[in-house]
């Protein structure tokens, strides 16, 4: 059994080091996992666009994807994200722990409960795990790295970047952050009862938000950093917490059957 994955995003498409590779066959697909032997314990990476970044955002198998992870075990899962900023206190470089999510995509399979096993809804008050967001300030504490925190994160459907106008309107309604990808992930994770917890990468100031953006050359820049900095801290949390300890989150029981 493997208990632990981490979903990689753009820019995370590696734990660094060689890995056995599985491919995965599921209801709703394939899904490629790569299992990696850290402190004697095995961790699934999943590339959630593929090893050579090839599949774009509303093209991704999430239900696979999760499906996949859910098969071979796991528990507990930790995503990057990158993401733009609407946000002045979360400038391009910034680490921010998602803690909210505001749903623009259209056209994706958004469930695994079709009505099969009766109606079943999932309780998303509190949509990202709330214990592994406390391990991993925790341990980014230790580690001095600066994590911030209460990430508003608005999924939109892409791949084409927002207009200046959607981004007023993004940040109207209490945005921080902009991606493509962080729904329907959580959303899948949570149905299957699964503790899940993503950090967004800034890699960019969304559209409109100061005069001139960044160039192509810093953000791969930013990327590059993020990744050293955020595989470390999530194989610190994996390696150095027990699932079997006290759960202090709802994550088991969060589906209303009516
Ligand atoms: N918008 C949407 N998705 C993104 C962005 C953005 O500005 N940056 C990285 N992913």
């Amino acid at each position: 059994m493997i208990t632990k994955a981490i979903i990689g995003g753009t820019g995370v498409y590696d734990l660094g080091e060689k890995t056995e590779e599985k491919n995965i066959t599921t209801n709703y697909g394939e899904a490629k996992v790569y299992i990696k032997e850290i402190a004697g314990q095995k961790i699934a990476f999943l590339p959630r666009h593929g090893a050579q970044h090839s599949v774009p955002p509303h093209r991704i198998n999430f239900r696979a994807n999760i499906s996949a992870l859910q098969k071979l075990g796991v528990k507990e899962i930790l995503a990057t994200a990158a993401v733009g900023s609407m946000n002045m206190d979360f400038p391009p470089g910034s680490l921010v722990l998602l803690d909210q999510f505001i749903d623009f995509t259209k056209a994706r399979p958004l469930t695994f409960y079709e009505g099969e096993e009766g109606v079943i809804h999932t309780d998303m008050r509190k949509p990202y795990c709330g214990r592994l967001q406390k391990i991993l300030l925790q341990k980014a504490a230790t580690k001095k790295l600066e994590l911030k925190q209460k990430g508003v994160y608005v999924c939109v459907e892409g791949p084409r970047f927002e207009t200046e106008a959607e981004i007023k309107f993004y940040r109207h309604i209490g945005g921080d952050l902009v991606g493509m990808t962080n729904v329907p992930e959580v959303v899948l994770a949570r149905e299957l009862q699964m503790c899940y917890a993503a950090v967004g990468i800034v890699v960019n100031w969304c559209n409109g938000v100061v005069p001139e953006d960044i160039s192509h050359d810093e953000i791969i820049t930013i990327m590059k950093e993020a990744k050293e900095k955020i595989s470390s801290l999530f194989i610190k949390v994996f390696t150095e917490h027990n699932e079997n300890g006290a759960f202090e989150c709802n994550c088991q029981n969060c589906l209303i059957e009516l």
